[in-house]
């Protein structure tokens, strides 16, 4: 069966990409294959995640690249020599522009740890989300896979599954709880699901 090769962005520790590496060594992503793991951070841990699954792990630093521009021009350089059909954000926390988000319509994923519309946009990752969902005071929170447009978490929404906030969570446990029992379940259903609907289009075109 053909399979959807797909690369992996990630910034810091990779407990996403951790789960998608998982997920597709226990055959529960039948369409797609993470080929490649690109980090803007050299020192990303989700790297380190990447070689000890024996996918190649490329570290892309704006700085040395030129700034922005320079980066995304090196980041398509890497897509298009590896064919990559399919991208996903896994705790990638750079903003990509309207010209590169243009060039993969319905074709980037991205994981973010509340129920969008709560707590999303500019200003709201990591921990920040939690911080924000806890001063409000909201009873559920929970985690949203979506597509990537250039409006920060502005995409077509895929996937959703809410969790429940307890009396006394910190932002710390909170986060660890989203991500257990939402990040890590519905991001590789959201690469099997829209990899599954890839082949099929390429089948039928
Ligand atoms: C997580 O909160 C995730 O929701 C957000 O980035 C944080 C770190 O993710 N996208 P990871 O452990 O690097 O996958």
């Amino acid at each position: 069966m053909r399979k959807i090769n797909t690369a992996v962005l990630v910034s810091g520790g990779g407990t996403n990409l951790q789960a998608l590496l998982d997920a597709e060594r226990k055959g529960q992503l039948p369409h797609a294959h993470i080929s490649v793991v690109i980090s803007n951070k050299k020192d990303a841990y989700a790297l380190e995640r990447a070689k000890n699954a024996g996918v190649e792990a490329i570290a892309l630093s704006k700085k040395r690249l030129g700034g922005q521009e320079g980066f995304e021009r090196a980041l398509l350089e890497a897509l298009n020599e590896r064919g990559i059909e399919l991208i996903v954000l896994a705790g990638f926390l750079s903003i990509l522009s309207a010209d590169f988000t243009a060039r993969y319509p319905h074709r980037i994923l991205n994981i973010h740890p509340s129920l969008i519309p709560s707590f999303c946009g500019e200003g709201f990752y990591g921990l920040k989300v939690h911080e924000a969902a806890l001063s409000r005071g909201v009873k559920l929170t929970g985690a949203t896979v979506h597509f990537v447009n250039e409006i920060p978490d502005g995409g077509e929404i895929l996937l959703q599954k809410a969790v429940r906030i307890l009396k006394g969570d910190t932002p710390e446990v909170l986060q660890r709880r989203v991500m257990e029992q939402a990040e890590w379940k519905l991001l590789p259903r959201a690469v099997e699901m829209t990899a599954k609907a890839l082949c099929t289009k390429a089948s039928n075109a």
